[in-house]
């Protein structure tokens, strides 16, 4: 089967036609289907699959004489509201080509090798990114994930048992991180850097420290038509002043911050709002410049809810540290590449990744493969079929190096 093929293969499953977008969301009946993709796919190539604790796939291609740590590859199937198609599945389908191409080619891999694919990267069912990944290495305790909800009010746990998975289960799993000798992520660039510099395949060099912060303002709800301004608790007035201050923190500093999903509620055209729950999503390229924007943005959030008699409760919902990716392992990666002609550019990231969460545990790395929109999170985010076949081929060279005699 070629990439193309397999690729098409997973296209039709969480695409909503009328935008375009992907909405794979956790143990939804799209994400189910991707994961029912995942083990035919593993079948139909012999490798052996399981679903760990925490609700992460694998597929292991067993060989008798395999012996030591594994080399695992792979990324997410979930999405975020309205995803492209690459960010996570390109990870996942090329690593599946990729253990295609070097059996072809007659490979025997002298270590353990593993295709796997993470639960809920995104955090776009229950807000928490790398979910999946976070349990494995014990970043997030079984009893606070359990708890999460999704918009509606369903737990984490109710969601896991409806997809017939136990909940009970969930933990850190320090065996299956000791049987890991090197991860390496595969991933779309979530830029143009790689277009500008004319390559197809790039080396992830370490991610921003990156967060989300829940934010609710909460005021009266009253007429639109009689209530004097005076006279008003509006939550939105602290909302906007906040989304402002966001906006000129992060470009003083030299950061990002977003507010991306805000619920108004109860949403009534004629009445002011009772309720305004907001998330914040910050990044910087350090933590000491990632504290001062979140702070400032904190005190202009308090400040302004003062103003209007408006109450605000604030919390952290989750954090990365910064990551640097393995060094020793990246040196491989570009050895490995340069090796078959190709001048891998290295890239610094502010996108999360269970890759980065990894890295805290074993040694890990990423690839990242050219995006001709420079877009993501979006269903204009893009990739050349060559390119993903050169990723693919990149791929197959750095498990060759990892996984080979
Ligand atoms: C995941 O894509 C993230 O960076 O939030
Ligand atoms: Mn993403
Ligand atoms: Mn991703």
């Amino acid at each position: 089967m070629t990439f193309a093929e397999l690729w098409d293969s997973l296209l039709p499953v969480g695409l909503d036609t009328a935008t375009g977008g992907y909405r794979r969301y956790a143990y939804t009946e799209a994400d189910l289907a991707c994961r029912d993709w995942f083990y035919k796919t593993a079948l139909e190539r012999r490798l052996r699959t399981e679903a760990d604790r925490n609700g992460n796939l694998w597929a292991w291609w067993d060989v008798a004489s395999a012996t030591g740590t594994a080399v695992v590859t792979g990324s997410h199937l979930d999405s975020v509201p309205d995803g492209g198609a690459y960010d996570g599945p390109l990870g996942v389908v090329s690593g599946f080509a990729a253990v295609d191409l070097l059996r072809d080619r007659g490979f025997v891999p002298s270590r353990p090798v593993a295709v796997a694919a993470f639960s809920e990267e995104e955090g776009g069912r229950f807000g928490l990114a790398c979910l999946g990944s976070r349990l494995l290495t014990g970043a997030v305790t079984p009893e606070a994930a359990r708890e999460l909800r999704d918009g509606p009010g369903t737990t984490l746990a109710e969601a896991m048992t409806g997809a017939g998975l136990d909940p009970g289960r969930l933990g850190a799993d320090d065996d299956r991180l000791g049987g890991i000798g090197a991860f390496v992520e595969l991933h779309i660039e979530q830029g143009s850097a790689l277009d500008g510099l004319g390559a197809a395949v790039g080396i992830a060099e370490g991610i921003w420290p990156h967060g989300r912060w829940r934010l609710e303002f909460t005021g009266r709800a009253d007429h639109a038509g009689t209530t004097r301004l005076a006279d008003r608790r509006d939550p939105m007035l602290p909302y906007a002043a906040t989304v402002l201050e966001a906006r000129q923190a992060a470009a003083a500093c030299g950061a990002l911050a977003t507010f991306g999903k805000v619920v108004a509620e109860p949403g009534g055209a004629n009445a002011i709002c009772s309720a305004v729950r907001t998330w914040l999503d910050a990044r910087a390229p350090d933590q000491v410049v990632l504290d001062r924007m979140v702070g400032q943005i904190e005190d202009t959030a308090r400040r302004a809810a003062e103003a209007q008699g408006v109450e605000l409760r604030l919390r952290r919902e989750s954090f990365t540290p910064p990551v640097e990716f393995d060094p020793a392992l990246r040196e491989r990666l570009a050895r490995a590449l340069a090796a078959r002609g190709t001048a891998a550019p290295v890239l610094p990231t502010g996108a999360g990744h269970d890759a980065g969460v990894l890295a805290a545990r074993v040694p890990a790395a990423m690839l990242f493969v050219r995006n001709r929109t420079g877009v993501s999170h979006s269903p204009a985010e893009h990739a050349d079929a060559a390119d993903c076949e050169a990723g693919v081929t990149a791929l197959a060279a750095v498990l060759e190096e990892l996984a080979g005699a």
